[in-house]
């Protein structure tokens, strides 16, 4: 099936790493057809459940549709006519225009004329509030223009794919898993949007099991155990240890063990299918980060012997750790790397590693 991915354009490449490392996970085969800011066209070997399943999981993806047809903005109207929609709805409908970019489009001429024509067709009652199909017209290819400032600007759009919403992120999700909003909270607690997008990067499954042996407030292990996993965490300090287990416990999880260890002596009875981890920065950026650069490498050759064979390790470390000079002398290959600019003097970097 011909899918359209809507991405956030807050990063420029994890949402793409992180949706093609969820497909791998569910063993979805791909082609990528076509790709424009914030769009990822592809060809999934997938039916509309487990594509539902693939865009409920995912921090970087706003919505997925099925492509239905593809046109330029002059044939929207000619396009539409040419779709039997008869045959595709049999319920409330609305239609909405997606503009990718600012480019000019009468969004709501477009919508009432192109749902005008789709209702005289299937002859179902337009929705605003709860409608069953959400038809969305998304402009995309933009024409761009560079303005006397050197700044780019959308000006139009070269292409408008025709497409069902099949779903939408739940952005309940993101607002209610605040950590702040936790029973135990400390200020170095992780996005609940970044945490799961490193759960996906450490190619996290249905009952896998899955360790974070930096646990802080527990909150990567929060958006792992969505998927029913089995969780191991661990903390050198003990507020830690006792507010992740508050926290896993908060969350309706029976399904975990909570350590107060150093990662360095950690000993656990299993193998880890996957690792998220995001260990302390160190503030000894003035010596080159030797002593975080070295518990990096420790706590990797500690916690490799857990790994399972094909498992997978997602870190995040500051930019001025150079993590090949972490994994230069332990069992562990760097597979991909990504960079997110927190602020002026910190950028993290989200790196997946896997056994050599
Ligand atoms: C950046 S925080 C993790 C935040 C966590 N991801 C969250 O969402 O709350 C790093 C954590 O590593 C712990 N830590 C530092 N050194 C450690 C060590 N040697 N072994 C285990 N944990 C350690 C700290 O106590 C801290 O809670």
């Amino acid at each position: 099936m011909e899918i359209t991915v809507v991405l956030s354009q807050e990063n420029e490449t994890l949402p793409k790493a992180e949706l093609l490392a969820r497909l791998k996970t569910l063993e979805i085969d791909y082609e990528i057809i076509n790709e424009y800011p914030g769009i990822i066209e592809l060809n999934v070997d997938a039916n509309k459940e487990q594509v539902i399943g693939l865009g409920s999981h995912l921090g970087y993806t706003h919505e997925i549709l099925l492509t239905l047809s593809k046109t330029t903005p002059e044939e929207v109207e000619t396009s539409i006519k040419e779709i039997s929609w008869k045959e595709h709805i049999k319920d409330t409908f609305k239609v909405r225009v997606k503009r990718m970019g600012n480019g000019e489009v009468d969004k709501d001429k477009t919508e009432r004329l192109i749902g005008g024509i789709i209702k005289q067709d299937c002859q179902m009652p337009v929705s605003l509030d709860n409608a069953v199909h959400t038809i969305k017209l998304v402009y995309t290819d933009p024409k761009i223009c560079t303005n006397e400032f050197k700044e780019d600007k959308v000006i139009g759009y070269n292409k408008t794919i025709i497409t069902e919403l099949l779903i939408e992120q739940d952005k309940r999700h993101f607002f209610d898993n605040k950590p702040h909003k936790r029973p135990y909270f400390h200020p170095g607690s992780m996005s609940p949007k970044l945490a799961l997008c490193m759960v996906n990067l450490a190619h996290v499954k249905e009952g896998d099991i899955v360790l974070d042996p930096f646990c802080g407030t527990g909150g990567i292990l929060i958006e792992a155990g969505d998927l029913n996993t089995t969780l191991i965490a661990s903390d050198l300090e003990k507020c830690m240890y006792e507010g992740t287990k508050l926290n896993l416990a908060h969350e309706g999880f029976e399904n975990f063990k909570v350590y107060w260890e150093d990662v360095r002596k950690l000993e656990i009875e299993e193998t880890v299918d996957a690792v998220a981890m995001d260990p302390p920065y160190g503030i000894s950026t003035t010596l080159g980060g030797e002593d975080t650069k070295k518990l990096y490498t420790e706590a990797l050759v500690a916690i490799e012997k857990y790994l399972k064979d094909d498992g997978h390790i997602c870190m995040a470390s500051p930019h001025y750790i150079d993590m090949n000079e972490v994994v230069e002398n332990t069992p562990l290959k760097i597979l991909e790397q990504h960079s997110i600019r927190m602020h002026k003097s910190l950028t993290r970097i989200i790196t997946v590693l896997a056994k050599k």
